[in-house]
């Protein structure tokens, strides 16, 4: 599959960071053919000029609708021939010109244990249910908010003096291992679309049990 990633950002991009980490460390073979930000002031955007990545601001204002935005972005990944388009703290639905544009190629990173607490504030949602776990997701992204099939998922405490930011913060370490490993799952291929379930390459020794 080709390796090369269009990583979309609103914001902070520490699991943009973490991305470009795993690739220098070669825990993630992988390049980062351009970062877009949608925010002209995201932080993101400089991690990506500091690393030397092609770094693009689109504000989703300029256009009259989501699908010409969809279209703009579209555009700019094919343009720099990316194969798979990582969501990371993007904060637009993306709809059906982008998802159509790269089917079952694009990932998002979402701070719960989903399907639990889907949409904004997950891990205030979390707190405020009161579950003693919650963790971070890393899906393909379908039509559905936050909803497409689960590629990573890991697990992380909810202890009982959390407030949402410590959660958060506790949840944003799971995530950078999280990220980098899912998207170098997604990139070496062998796995397959069971309705919903993503299911992994058997290996060869299952493979012939
Ligand atoms: C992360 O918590 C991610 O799970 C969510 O938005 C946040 C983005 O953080 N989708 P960052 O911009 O990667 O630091």
């Amino acid at each position: 599959m080709n390796r090369r990633l269009g990583v979309l950002i609103s914001g902070r991009g520490s699991n943009l960071q973490a991305l470009v980490d795993a690739i220098a460390e070669g825990r993630l073979d992988a390049s980062i053919a351009v970062v877009i930000s949608n925010r002209v002031n995201a932080a993101g955007l400089e991690r990506a000029r500091a690393a030397g990545i092609d770094a693009l601001f689109i504000s989703h204002r300029a256009f009259a609708t989501r699908d010409d935005f969809d279209r703009a972005l579209v555009r700019e990944l094919q343009a720099r021939n990316v194969g798979l388009v990582c969501l990371a703290g993007f904060m637009r639905l993306v709809g059906p010109e982008l998802i159509g544009a790269f089917p079952n190629r694009i990932l998002n990173i979402h701070p719960s244990l989903l399907p639990a607490f889907p949409g904004l504030d997950a891990q205030r949602q979390a707190i405020e249910h009161g579950v003693k776990v919650s963790g971070v997701t890393v899906h393909l992204v379908t039509a559905e908010l936050d909803g497409g099939p689960i590629v990573v998922q890991r697990v992380v405490p909810v202890l009982p003096d959390d407030t949402a930011a410590s959660l958060a913060a506790r949840i944003l370490e799971e995530e950078h291992r999280a990220y980098p490993e899912a998207v170098q799952m997604i990139l070496d291929g062998g796995w397959r679309l069971d309705g919903r379930r993503l299911v992994a390459a058997k290996s060869p020794i299952s493979a012939s049990m």
